[in-house]
């Protein structure tokens, strides 16, 4: 059975990246082996390292002055290590609070430093992003780029003389991302970049430096920065199905990828602007490409619609349970006729059918 995923993470996967996936499985490129058993200090999956860690390179423009990491622990562990090698100085961080994702970096950074919140869009339930100019003489300033749960993403890059740490987990690869602007960015594998197991750092050289002498060894970025990645064993299938999606990407044309993300999205916003049955709450400028949550104001209604939507082939669809709601998650990897069979289903909802 056929069935458009529109699930926020672990996610949709292009078809040809797990057919690609599938025909290597048993036995890579004559090796007789299959990547999941090859070891991790082969020339065959240090080949494969080295060409996602290029593609990346490639696609995301990333400057010469930056490693690339393929790390574990989601990007869950980034919270606690960030805090661990650079809160070092001041041990004060600082943070704009845009959300769930946010507060949860909050919450374990609170274990080793001290947390201020400089900006927040508490105020209007996290239906935007803080504009504001802000200020900071932490040891780094936190954001969250995309807000998963919310709908929300940043279109600027707040400005500020202290070190920019950013967790692009929900829209890294979606668009450009001007790294220079940045000292480190995040990002779980999980939904534009391929599956769970393998995080994504990539850090402006000098931070390396901030690390202090008492750490272990898989919690220092220096580590992995030093052994390329291969410190310990990395999540090594994980890293593979990666470099199948980027050439994914690098094979349709990063921007064709981009345009058709802002079509989807911005055709899923017209139809939601325009109903009298469902609608999206997020400030207009401050609307994700990637997570659109909506609703149609009442909970046995959307109930409703979710089991319609699940009798049509579209999964996934119900809202994080702090929101409520539907909320369809339009990743790298959605195909257009994915977003055509939910509007469908949308208008068909809203004109009465069940
Ligand atoms: C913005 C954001 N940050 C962090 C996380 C946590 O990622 P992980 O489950 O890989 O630790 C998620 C997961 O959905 C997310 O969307």
């Amino acid at each position: 059975m056929t069935v458009f995923n529109f699930s926020a993470g672990p996610a949709v996967l292009p078809v040809p990246v797990l057919l690609k996936a599938q025909s290597e499985l048993l036995n890579y490129r004559g090796s007789g082996q299959s990547v999941l058993e090859l070891s991790h200090r082969s020339v065959l999956f240090e080949t494969i390292l080295n060409e996602t860690e290029s593609l990346l390179r490639e696609l995301l423009e990333v400057p010469d002055d930056y490693h690339v990491l393929f790390l574990q622990g989601g990007a869950t562990l980034q919270f606690s290590m960030l805090p661990l090698n650079l809160a070092t100085n001041r041990h004060l961080i600082d943070f704009i609070d845009t959300g769930s994702w946010s507060q949860k970096a909050i919450q374990d950074a609170q274990a080793y430093a001290t947390t201020r919140i400089i900006a927040s869009s508490a105020s209007d339930g996290y239906r935007s992003i803080p504009t504001e100019p802000v200020t900071s003489d932490a040891d780094y300033l936190h954001i969250t780029w995309n807000n998963t749960l919310e709908g929300t993403t940043y279109t600027h890059v707040p400005q500020v003389n202290v070190p920019l740490v950013a967790d692009f987990s929900s829209s890294i690869l979606s668009e450009p991302i001007d790294i220079s602007q940045f000292d480190l960015i995040y990002a779980g594998a999980q939904k534009n970049l391929g599956s769970a197991g393998m995080t994504l750092v990539i850090i402006k050289n000098d931070l390396l430096q901030r690390t202090p002498a008492l750490l272990g060894s898989y919690l220092r970025y220096d580590t992995h920065a030093t052994h390329h990645s291969l410190y310990n064993t990395p999540p090594t299938y994980s890293i593979y199905l990666t470099k199948l999606v980027l050439e994914w990407i690098k094979e349709q044309g990063f921007e064709t990828v981009v345009q058709r993300n802002r079509r989807q999205a911005a055709t899923l916003y017209t139809y939601l602007d325009q109903s009298t049955l469902f609608s999206n709450a997020v400030a207009i400028t401050d609307r994700s490409r990637m997570n659109i949550p909506f609703s149609t104001g009442q909970a046995d209604l959307d109930e409703q619609f979710l089991k319609f939507a699940e009798r049509n082939q579209l999964v996934n669809l119900k809202g994080h349970r702090s929101v409520g709601g539907m909320r369809a998650s339009l990743y790298n990897a959605m195909p257009t006729s994915g977003v055509d069979a939910l509007l469908d289903a949308l208008h068909r909802f809203e004109q009465g059918e069940r």
